[in-house]
């Protein structure tokens, strides 16, 4: 129990990787707040915490809207209390080869992953700073460092991890980390989306020979989260079974 009483937010926690998450968050006894534009799919994940002794609540959020994250961060505080770890988590693909990008896919890519993760940051920043207390975790991708057809995706995870070492260096005197993790190929309904011939390239590409689990990546999400990583800051930290794109 490393997060006993810690409060987490946890973006797109619906499913995926960020139900994850979620669920790895409240084992180690944080209360947990499961934020998702899909309600239905943030009540069922809350449900499965509460369901074995957790404390969470689902708040629906689209994370691309300034307006819906402060009112996700007003309801967690008067529901939780002052949230102490932000999971950054929520995000979106829309591929494309660069010369048949529509400047729609663009902007919808970057609006959630870049946008709505700077928006989070921010106003739990704010709060965090003056507690002196935070932990911050952005979920990039290994894609940061380009990946073809993916421009928009690469470009939104690469202002990510800017925008993850900015914040590490501002508020590091205020006893916040932040730091970014860039899951290599992990099973979820993103990459279940996949043709399975893509699916078996992608694999054959994995030196430890398999796809990753929501868990390996929320494993290292728990540790960076505790009290035991507090002067890990500014880190960008692969989990991707040795694979490198
Ligand atoms: P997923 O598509 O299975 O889950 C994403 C969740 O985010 C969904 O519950 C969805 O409803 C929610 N979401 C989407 N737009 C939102 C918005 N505007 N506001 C709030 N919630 C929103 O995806 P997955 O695989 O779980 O990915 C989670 C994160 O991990 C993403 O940031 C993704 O880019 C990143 N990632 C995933 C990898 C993988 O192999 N699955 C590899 C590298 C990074």
């Amino acid at each position: 129990m490393r997060l006993k009483d810690k409060v987490a937010v946890v973006t797109g926690a619906g499913r995926g990787l960020g139900k994850g998450i979620a669920l790895k968050l409240a084992q180690e006894g944080a209360k947990v707040v499961v934020s998702d534009i899909d309600i239905n799919n943030a009540s069922e994940t809350c449900k499965e915490i509460q369901q074995s002794g957790g404390q969470a609540i689902a708040v629906q959020t689209n994370i691309a809207k300034r307006e819906d994250v402060e009112q996700m961060f007003k309801e967690a505080s008067e529901k939780l209390g002052e949230v102490d770890i932000l999971v950054n988590n929520a995000g979106i693909n829309r591929d494309g080869m660069l010369h048949k990008m529509s400047d729609e896919q663009w902007d919808q890519v970057i609006a959630v992953n870049l946008t709505g993760t700077y928006y989070c940051t921010q106003t739990a920043a704010k709060v965090m700073r003056e507690r002196q207390y935070g932990r911050i975790i952005n979920i990039a991708s290994a894609s940061w460092l380009g990946n073809i057809g993916q421009a928009n995706y690469a470009a939104s995870k690469a202002g990510v991890v800017g925008l993850t070492k900015t914040a590490a260096r501002e508020l590091a005197s205020k006893n916040v980390t932040v730091n970014a993790i860039c899951p290599g190929f992990i099973e979820t309904d993103m990459t279940r989306g996949v043709p399975e011939k893509v699916w078996d390239i992608m694999v054959s590409k994995i030196p430890a020979g398999r796809a990753g689990k929501p868990e390996d990546v929320a494993n290292l999400i728990a540790f960076l989260a505790s009290d035991e990583a507090a002067y890990i800051t500014s880190e960008v930290i692969n989990v991707g079974g040795g694979m490198i794109l």
